[in-house]
């Protein structure tokens, strides 16, 4: 028996869908690339956009005649999308030959549910809105073998009011330290060099936890884990970055120099509109400290244009803090109404031309800022982690620099996982173009 999992969206689900593996491998299924060979395809679906759940409902369309010509292939959805309200009716609707639809607070159900189907011949959805405990001790499948994500926090509760992740993730529920030491020390036992801790905020990390500990102590605590060489975290909320956070990263020399520190528009009364809490003067000062602790960091962003109410000024408020800040890059976005969200219903929808001219307005801005950071490297040693072949370029290699910026080299597979030393010889835009120096560690 063989499964396919197709993964959407953020790292949270793609943890979760190496957790699906594992549950499945346990039950003696084994992975398949190739979805016409499969027995049990899998849509671990992201709902934080409309595109991308257009694109799961594409791809699900296409395969009706692969269910046909095979009745017993059993074709699933879980992830954020089916945990929207009347989103299993959509489904049954569009593409009533699926046989099961699990939320993600259902992960550890999968095994029960799988046999159902079979015993059964029914199809099964189950989706809870959300859990009051985190299920610790799931098997799972890591995708790489040098790096790793760690679940720290799930669930969010900051509703940023353009956001659906509240709704379909649940509120925010700490792990406890110790299961996240525990994971982290085995991962670097087997030879995990890099690991990314996740949360929707890492920065409330703890908060809820009946023994309090901060995110900044748990940084600490990881940074002493022996093996490990790098930490990333992702993604910290501004309004809740302390000064004693950067003090731990100061202080926690394995922590990656990168701060991703989304600030989703440039001008106050729009932050107010989505509810972000600070700013943008704030923003500008908690930059401004980042830089001061860390000149050789690199930051990045998130930004949505077009949210409801956003006028020209309030955009060139954006265009203005993303030139004085000058991110390495930025993701940038269109806004995408979600339905139950207050967003989706206020006043002054921004007309869909209008976020396509200012979204390509902001990534001239910003593709020339990167470019130009990027130049500045030229001729610079740094250290890369090779993450494998490069999939376009035969015998050239990719890897990322601390300050997550990919970097293309040639060079032998064999060095996966390990951090060389490379030139940076042709800066871009969006990679860096190098060559290893001899003397690597
Ligand atoms: N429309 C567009 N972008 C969104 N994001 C979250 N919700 C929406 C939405 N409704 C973006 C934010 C967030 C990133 C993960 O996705 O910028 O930081
Ligand atoms: Fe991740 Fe949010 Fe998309 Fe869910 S909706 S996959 S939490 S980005």
């Amino acid at each position: 028996m063989k499964y396919h999992i197709a993964t959407f969206g953020c790292q949270g689900n793609e943890r979760d869908s190496e957790m699906i593996a594992g549950i499945l491998e346990k039950k003696g299924y084994k992975a398949t690339e190739n979805i016409n060979d499969a027995d049990v395809i899998l849509f671990n679906t992201c709902c934080v956009r409309e595109k991308a759940e257009n694109k799961v409902f594409s791809r699900i369309g296409k395969l009706k005649e692969l269910k046909e010509k095979n009745p017993n292939l059993i074709i699933g959805i879980c992830g954020c999308m089916v945990q929207q309200e009347k989103m299993i009716e959509r489904v049954r609707h569009r593409t009533p030959y699926v046989d099961l639809i699990f939320g993600t607070h259902n992960i550890h159900e999968l095994t029960k549910l799988l046999d159902n189907i079979r015993e059964q011949k029914k199809a099964q959805y189950h989706v809870l809105n959300d859990s009051e405990n985190i299920v610790e001790g799931l098997p799972s499948k890591r995708q790489f073998s040098y790096k790793a994500l760690v679940n720290i926090t799930y669930g969010c509760n900051n509703f940023c009011t353009y956001c659906i992740v509240p709704y379909v993730r649940g509120r925010e529920k700490s792990r406890k330290p110790e299961y996240i030491l525990e994971e982290v020390r085995e991962l670097a036992n087997d030879g995990v060099v890099e690991v990314m801790l996740l949360g929707q905020n890492v920065n409330s990390y703890g908060k809820d936890l009946s023994e309090k500990v901060s995110f900044a102590q748990l940084l600490k605590e990881v940074n002493k884990i022996p093996g490990l060489a790098r930490i990333r975290y992702m993604t910290s909320h501004p309004k809740d970055f302390s000064d004693e956070l950067i003090q731990s990263i100061l202080e926690s020399e394995k922590v990656c120099r990168h701060f991703h520190l989304p600030v989703q528009a440039g001008s106050s009364r729009i932050l107010k509109l989505m509810n972000r809490i600070y700013t943008r003067e704030q923003y500008l000062e908690l930059v401004a400290k980042i830089r001061n602790a860390f000149p050789e960091a690199s930051l990045t962003t998130d930004i949505i244009v077009g949210f409801p109410g956003e006028t020209e000024e309030d955009f060139s408020q954006t265009l203005d803090l993303v030139q004085r800040v000058r991110y390495d890059s930025a993701f940038t976005f269109k806004y995408s109404p979600r339905t139950g969200t207050p967003a989706a219903t206020m006043d002054n929808q921004v007309p869909e031309p209008v976020k396509k001219e200012r979204l390509q307005r902001l990534m001239d801005v910003q593709n020339k800022i990167s470019l130009d950071i990027n130049k500045s490297l030229q001729g610079k040693v740094l250290p890369v982690l090779v993450e494998g072949s490069s999939k376009g370029e035969a015998n050239m290699l990719t890897g990322r620099t601390e300050t997550n910026k990919v970097v293309l080299f040639p060079g032998s597979p064999e060095l996966t996982g390990k951090i060389v030393n490379v030139e940076i010889t042709t800066p871009q835009t969006w990679i860096l173009k190098g060559e290893i120096k001899e003397n690597n560690m």
